[in-house]
């Protein structure tokens, strides 16, 4: 079976200048990911997993090097096509500070939806219904500033989830969760994956996480190795 690929970066490097010093922290990086793939992006603190996951979804712009999202070349996209592509078939989960404080942890979760044109009653019931898959049932209707760090992640994967999106990206989604949580959170990504056909890119220090995936990217030092195919 070929799967359908829906992202491709090639040749990317990403090069910061803080004063006279020029810091890599992206590579000459080639990664391929196509629908119905779970990639886990693994390497040590500072190895540049977070630029490579934030040019590989366009909220940051390579040095040099292509990025193609859903067949388009994301430099050739106005701002406004970024932020409709972004909204209609992009999920994110940042590493914190993701909901919009003045809503509700529910109109956070239905905001993706409402957004995409759905009508609010709609949103928030499919909202409430995912914030249940994830254990959160009973904040639905908290603020962001009434719930705990591991809660206020899971809300942020609920959301990136909520939308059917053909592709999520996390940043470190399980970190600040237990056990329990982290179960539910990655049940939530395979269940993405495996009966929606989207693809998953996890950026993941958590082993069981990085155990699930299909495919692991390791990098280090601002390079890609070994795309690992599990069970091929
Ligand atoms: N805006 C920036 N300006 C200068 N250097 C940066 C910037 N962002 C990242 N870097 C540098 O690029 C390298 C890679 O950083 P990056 O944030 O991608 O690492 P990471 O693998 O995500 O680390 P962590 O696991 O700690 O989150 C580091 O050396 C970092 O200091
Ligand atoms: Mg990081």
């Amino acid at each position: 079976m070929t799967s359908k690929l829906v992202l491709r970066g090639e040749n990317l490097s990403r090069e910061f200048i803080s004063g006279d010093t020029t810091v890599t922290a992206v590579k000459n990086c080639d990664v391929e990911i196509s629908a119905n793939e779970f990639v886990a992006i693994v390497g040590k603190s500072g190895s540049g997993k977070s630029t490579l996951v934030n040019l590989l979804s366009g909220l940051d712009v390579p040095t040099s090097g292509t990025v193609t999202l859903l067949g388009r070349d994301l430099s050739a996209l106005s701002e406004k096509e970024m932020a409709e592509l972004r909204a209609r078939h992009i999920g994110f989960v940042l590493q914190k500070d993701n909901l919009i404080p003045s809503l509700t942890i529910s109109e956070n979760v239905a905001a993706p939806l409402v957004m995409g044109g759905e009508k609010l009653s709609s949103a928030l019931e499919r909202a409430r219904e995912i914030l249940g898959q994830v254990g959160l049932g009973h904040r639905a209707d908290r603020w962001p500033s009434e719930v705990s760090g591991g809660e206020a992640q899971r809300a942020a994967v609920a959301r990136a989830c909520v939308g059917s999106p053909a592709i999520v990206f996390a940043d470190e989604p399980t970190g600040a969760l237990d056990e329990e949580n982290g179960k539910r959170v990655r049940e939530i990504f395979r269940q993405l994956v495996a009966e929606q056909g989207a693809a998953g890119v996890i950026i993941t220090h958590d082993m069981d996480l990085a155990d699930e995936a299909d495919v692991v990217i390791t990098i280090s030092d601002g390079e890609t190795s070994g795309r690992v195919v599990k069970g091929a």
